[in-house]
Order: structure tokens, then C-alpha cells, then sequence
């Protein structure tokens, strides 16, 4: 029963999009409330190619639903769902930053190897944000079964402060939450996905720490070894490929690091890391149990200096008579207006299908 309600209207303006992926669309957009209060804003909508599919639209509702109780400085935070003329949206934290994906090109177009101690931390940080997320229960304090099943380059961004985000909620399962057909259908990407993903077997938590084991591969040598040609090829290699010897592949790679990613990237159940707070652990001890290691504060300034000037300062925030005068010359619009001006005959909004970069 509520002490009283406050009935409000949030009014989003989309400023740019920041992002068109497989099944969504990310915007940056401005939040208004009163008296020129303002707060920027990511506002995810999924795709018009699976806008009808009444089974991806469920995932959008569950995923927001789920992660907006998942607050954690590792995770990228959910702040509302809304909807308008038929279209979800999500609005969440925006990251200034880039996802791993990004992140892995820029070293590559600039010659540049990520430092080692730097891609433990990243990944550490991973293993932070899904030992929160794995031990996250329900108001009665039973245990989600919280399983991301999508932990990869994409799914992972760096801000430019330094900070590490895991986002994309969009396949998780959780009891109760998201639609789940495991066993018939694989969830995530194929070249990050964990042997018993790939097998089509019900995973649980540990499914993600394999995932995390292959990023911090991905990082360390600059490639992914389980990526084939194809989607299939990947799915194969994730339940075939002998785990190499990292120390052969990539010299920077110590007994213990090595070890770390041999237990990650068990295919054994047994042999893999039991949890998050595990894998946690030991990334965090091998990167500072000899004394000053990285932060998010020498990440921080390795990717503003990678990305120099491409890398965006946050906008200066105009004086509200400027603010004005730059409104009227930008096109503005609320989430709404777009829908109105931009649906087809069916109330479909033309822009959802706008899109081109189906990956
Ligand atoms: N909150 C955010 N702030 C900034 N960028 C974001 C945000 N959410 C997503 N992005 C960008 O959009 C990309 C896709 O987002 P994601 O949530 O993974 O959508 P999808 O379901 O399409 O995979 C991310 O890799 C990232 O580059
Ligand atoms: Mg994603």
C-alpha cells in the first residue's frame, strides 16, 4: 500500500543513436523534469525486424524488469521501461565509453597490446558485477538462479573515467523473469558461449565464468581462439577446441595466469571456478598481491590516451538561454513525436526499420 502517489510523465528527447546491434537500437537522449532539470540518458528499443515477435518483446519487458533491481557499480543501470504508441523502451545509465568490441579495435587500428594487468582488471571487474548478479535473490531472499548467458566483447563497455559495465540483460534467465527455453534453443554469441551453451544443455552460473575466461583470452591475445568462420564453427570449438597453453601463445602469460584461465575455461563442471566471488579472487590477488596494481583510474586515462581526441568530453552544459537557442536549431524529438511521425500504416514507427547493421 503507498504512503501516497506522484503521478509524473517522463519526456525523453533523443539526441543521437549511439548504437544499432542485432535485435536493438541504443539512443542517447535527454531526460526533462522540472524547471530545466535535465539528465542524459541511454534509451534502448528493439528492432522492428523483432518488434512483433511477441517472445522478444517479453525478453525487453523481463530484461528491464530484472536488471533494474541489479545495482552494482559493474553493471550498467536500468532506470525505467516505458512505453509509447506500442513501442518499449528502455532508459538506462549512459556509459560514455566504449563496448569491448571498440575498444579492441582501437588497440588494434593503433598497433597497441593491452596491457596485461589492465585485462585482468577488466575482467575482474566482470567477476565483480556477476558475483552480484548471481547472488541476487528475490524479495523473499530466494536465491534468481541469475544466469547473463551473453557475457562478451559487445556486452561489456569501458567509460572513459575507467569504470567497467556489463549490460545487456537481454538473455538472461531468472527464475520467474525472462521467457526460457534452454534445451532447445541457444541463447548468445557462439565464440563466447560456454560448452554446455553450446550443447544445448541447461547452464547455471558457472556457464558465465567460462564466458569471462574467454574474454580475458580475447583480451590477453588480441583474438578470439574459439571464433570459426561461422557461427556453427564457434559452436563447435567451444565444446572441441583443446584449451591451449597460453604461456606458448602469448609470453606475457605466467604458471599462474595460465592457471587461472585453464580453471575458467574447464569444460569439467568439477574442474571450473564454483562462482564469481572465485574467479574474483583470484584475478584480484594475481594483479595485487605484490603491491600497487591497476585501477579504474589507470584504465581510465590508458583508454582516453588511446582514443585521444576521438574520445568525447563530457558536453559542457550550456546556460539555460543558450540551451534555448540550440534547441530551436536541433531537431528534438520526444520518443513520442518520433513514433507519431515516423508510423507506417500499421502504427509501426519507419525508424525501427531504418536500420542496417544486422550482425
Ligand atoms: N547504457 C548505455 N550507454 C552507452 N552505450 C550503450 C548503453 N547500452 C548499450 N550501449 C551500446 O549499445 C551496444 C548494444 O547494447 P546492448 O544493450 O548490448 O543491445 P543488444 O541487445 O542489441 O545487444 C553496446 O555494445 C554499447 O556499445
Ligand atoms: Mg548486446
Amino acid at each position: 500500500m503507498a504512503l501516497f502517489t506522484i503521478q509524473d510523465e517522463f519526456r525523453y528527447e533523443i539526441t543521437h543513436k549511439i548504437y544499432e546491434g542485432g535485435m536493438g537500437i541504443v539512443y542517447e537522449a535527454e531526460q526533462h523534469g522540472a524547471r530545466e532539470f535535465v539528465k542524459r540518458v541511454a534509451i534502448k528499443v528493439i528492432r522492428q525486424d523483432y518488434a512483433n515477435q511477441k517472445q522478444f518483446i517479453e525478453n525487453f519487458i523481463g530484461e528491464a524488469k530484472l536488471a533494474v533491481d541489479l545495482i552494482h557499480t559493474n553493471i550498467v543501470q536500468t532506470y525505467h521501461l516505458g512505453e509509447t504508441n506500442g513501442v518499449y523502451f528502455m532508459a538506462m545509465e549512459l556509459i560514455r565509453g566504449v563496448n569491448l568490441e571498440q575498444f579492441a579495435q582501437q588497440l588494434a587500428d593503433r598497433r597497441r597490446k593491452l596491457p596485461k594487468e589492465l585485462a585482468v582488471f577488466i575482467v575482474s571487474r566482470v567477476a565483480r558485477g556477476l558475483a552480484y548478479a548471481h547472488a541476487k535473490t528475490d524479495q523473499h531472499g530466494k536465491p534468481l538462479g541469475l544466469v547473463h548467458r551473453d557475457v562478451s566483447f559487445k556486452n561489456i563497455m569501458i567509460a572513459f573515467e575507467g569504470d567497467v559495465k556489463l549490460m545487456d540483460f537481454g538473455i538472461a534467465k531468472a527464475r520467474g523473469f525472462l521467457v526460457d527455453n534452454e534445451g532447445e534453443m541457444v541463447a548468445g554469441k557462439a565464440d563466447y558461449m560456454s560448452p554446455e551453451q553450446a550443447n544445448f544443455q541447461i547452464t547455471d552460473q558457472r556457464s558465465d565464468l567460462f564466458s569471462a575466461g574467454v574474454v580475458l583470452a580475447h583480451l590477453l591475445l588480441g583474438r578470439n581462439i574459439f571464433k570459426g568462420a561461422t557461427a556453427e564453427e564457434s559452436r563447435q570449438q567451444m565444446m572441441t577446441l583443446p584449451i591451449p597453453d597460453f604461456r606458448a601463445l602469448d609470453p606475457r602469460v605466467d604458471d599462474r595466469l595460465n592457471e587461472i584461465l585453464h580453471r575458467a575455461l574447464a569444460r569439467d563442471l568439477d574442474l571450473r571456478y564454483p562462482s564469481g566471488e572465485e574467479l574474483l579472487y583470484d584475478l584480484e590477488h594475481y594483479i595485487y598481491h605484490s603491491g600497487y596494481g591497476p585501477t579504474n583510474e589507470t584504465l581510465g586515462k590508458f583508454i582516453r590516451e588511446l582514443f585521444g581526441p576521438a574520445c568525447p568530453q563530457p558536453p559542457a552544459r550550456p546556460s539555460p538561454a543558450a540551451r534555448s537557442i540550440s534547441k530551436a536549431s536541433r531537431t528534438l524529438l520526444t520518443v513520442s513525436d518520433w513514433v507519431r511521425a515516423h508510423s507506417g500504416k500499421a502504427g509501426i514507427p519507419r525508424w525501427l526499420i531504418a536500420s542496417s547493421t544486422l550482425d
